[in-house]
């Protein structure tokens, strides 16, 4: 199989990288990546012989025709990704999430290949804490910021493609990925190497917000099922039961990584702050027989500490950057 892997340098997109070569050895991978500040060329190195390399932009109609030509299936992990930039910068979320994604689309609909896309649990909006449901794939869509509604308008626009096109495509909205090769402006990779280099760990608001955390191995595993397996025109929910209070993470960390648990600074919160996600993965589990192999979310972290304190040389060089751009936002 030619598989085309969009924002392939970027976290989640290593990461399946990796494992696909690990694992698929009858998948011959070509990344797509824009190589923005969040894509990382060097994450790919030790798999730099097994992988073709294409620097580009998913919205270059001509580029991204010439790869999907050339390919068996494409799955589209290209995106701008963080909430806190798109509150300060919308424009490029446009651009890459939905024009990149129509883009990708008109390509699949000539070439007639295959199409995953990855989406997010954000596109539902947020639930209340004391809500007894949990997201499922018939839950109506309810984005909150502009990183969740552009990812929105993209899970509509390959709806729409199915439906009126008849594309071969399916999509996954998961939970929030943990594990090595996160940039570090994100929760748990901020956190952490803040206290590698000194500074304190920073909680928005009263640190109640509710994330779902699953780790990236297992997003990803549950992504190869869903090509596998999963049946053309579907939505699958991925989520690992992973619930979690932002103050219930940092005290781990604090904790895990020998600083007193109350060792943290409390920082305005984020406009609009999403209270809570939790995803129920019952399709996914029945209908594809996925089960997640991380279970004990402190071993995650514990490991994924372990990836951060062996990595420096990966996050160094955009630490200090990262966190001027938070200090004068
Ligand atoms: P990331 O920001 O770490 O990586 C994004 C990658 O896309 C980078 O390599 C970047 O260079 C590339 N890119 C950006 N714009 C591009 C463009 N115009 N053309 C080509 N490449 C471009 O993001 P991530 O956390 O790995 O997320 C990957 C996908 O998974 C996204 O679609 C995101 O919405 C989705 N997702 C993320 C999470 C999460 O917790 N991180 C959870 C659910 C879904
Ligand atoms: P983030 O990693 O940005 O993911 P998302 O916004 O997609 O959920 O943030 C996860 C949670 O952590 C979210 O509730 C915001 C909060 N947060 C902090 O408390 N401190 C921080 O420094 C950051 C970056 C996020």
């Amino acid at each position: 199989m030619r598989l085309l892997v969009t924002g392939g340098a970027g976290f989640i997109g290593a990461n399946f990288v990796h494992l696909t070569v690990r694992e698929r050895s009858d998948v011959q991978v070509t990344v797509l990546d824009k190589l923005t500040y969040a894509g990382r060329r060097e994450s790919l190195d030790p798999v730099a012989d097994r992988v073709r390399f294409v620097h580009g932009d998913v919205a270059d109609a001509d580029l991204v025709d010439r790869l999907v030509g050339e390919c068996d299936a494409v799955v589209h992990f290209a995106a701008e990704s963080h909430n806190d930039n798109s509150l300060r910068s919308p424009e490029p979320f446009i651009t890459t999430n939905i024009v990149g994604t129509f883009t990708l689309l008109e390509a699949v609909r000539r070439h007639q290949v295959r199409l995953h896309h990855i989406s997010t649990d954000e596109v539902f909006g947020d639930l209340a804490f004391d809500d007894p449901t949990r997201f499922m794939e018939t839950t109506p869509y309810n984005p909150s910021s502009p990183y969740s509604s552009s990812k929105a308008s993209a899970d509509l626009l390959v709806r729409a493609w199915v439906r009126s096109f008849g594309i071969e495509a399916t999509i996954s909205n998961c939970s929030n990925n943990y594990g090595p090769h996160q940039h570090v402006e994100k929760f748990i990779p901020r956190q952490i190497t803040n206290l590698l280099t000194g500074r304190r760990v920073k909680l928005y608001g009263e640190g109640l917000n509710v994330r779902d955390w699953i780790h990236v191995d297992d997003h990803n595993r549950a992504v190869w099922a869903i090509l596998d397996r999963g049946e053309m025109g579907e939505t699958y929910l991925i989520g690992a039961d992973g619930e979690q209070t932002n103050r219930e993470v940092i005290t781990l960390i604090l904790e895990m990584m020998g600083h007193h648990r109350d060792d943290f600074d409390h920082v305005t919160d984020r406009p609009g702050h999403d209270l809570r996600y939790a995803i129920d993965a019952t399709k996914l589990r029945d209908e594809l027989g996925w089960e997640p192999q991380y279970r004990d979310f402190k071993d995650g972290l514990a490991a994924t500490i372990k990836w951060y304190r062996n990595n420096e040389e990966w996050w160094r060089p955009v630490k200090d950057a990262t966190e001027a751009g938070y200090a004068s936002a």
